[in-house]
C-alpha cells in the first residue's frame, strides 16, 4: 500500500518535472519506421522519458533475447502510442496516476493505430494487451512490471 502510494507520488513528480536525454531518445527511435517515428515524436517529454526508461530496461534485461528482444524493444517505444491520439489534461493525468484508470483507452486506440500503420499483428496485440493483468504471456508480464514501475 505504502509502496503503491510512493510510486504514484513519484509518477506525479515525473509528470510535473520530466527529464529526458534527447540523444538517447533519438538513438532509440532510429529503430522505428519513419511513419512510427513521426507519431511517437508527438508524445510529451514526460511520455518520451517513460518510453526511454522501458527501452533501456529491456535492453539490459537478458531474459529478453533474439527476435523477442527486438519485439519488446519496439513495444517499449510504441505501447503507449494511443496516447498521441487523445491527450488528457493535467488534471486527468494526475487523476489517472492516483486512480489508475485510463479515461482514453489508449491500449485499444494504440493497437488500431499500429494496424493502420501496417505494423505486425503481434505488436498490435501486445500493445492492446499491455495493461491486461490476466495475460499468460511471461514476457508480456515482465514488460508490464517495467511499464508499471518505470
Ligand atoms: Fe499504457
Ligand atoms: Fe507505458
Amino acid at each position: 500500500m505504502f509502496k503503491t502510494l510512493k510510486y504514484r507520488l513519484w509518477q506525479v513528480k515525473q509528470e510535473l518535472r520530466p527529464k529526458l536525454c534527447l540523444k538517447a531518445w533519438e538513438d532509440a527511435i532510429q529503430t522505428l519506421t519513419p511513419e512510427l517515428k513521426a507519431v511517437v515524436e508527438k508524445h510529451s517529454i514526460t511520455e518520451k522519458a517513460h518510453l526511454l526508461r522501458l527501452f533501456e530496461a529491456i535492453t539490459k534485461d537478458m531474459t529478453f533475447d533474439g527476435s523477442n528482444k527486438d519485439l519488446y524493444l519496439k513495444l517499449a517505444l510504441v505501447h503507449d502510442i494511443g496516447k498521441t491520439e487523445m491527450r488528457l489534461s493535467l488534471f486527468f493525468k494526475v487523476l489517472k496516476a492516483v486512480c489508475n484508470f485510463d479515461f482514453a483507452k489508449h491500449d485499444k486506440r494504440g493497437a488500431n493505430l499500429l494496424r493502420n500503420l501496417g505494423c505486425s499483428e503481434e505488436l498490435a496485440f501486445l500493445t492492446e494487451n499491455h495493461h491486461n493483468k490476466n495475460t499468460k504471456n511471461k514476457a508480456l508480464a515482465k514488460f508490464q512490471y517495467y511499464d508499471n514501475t518505470l
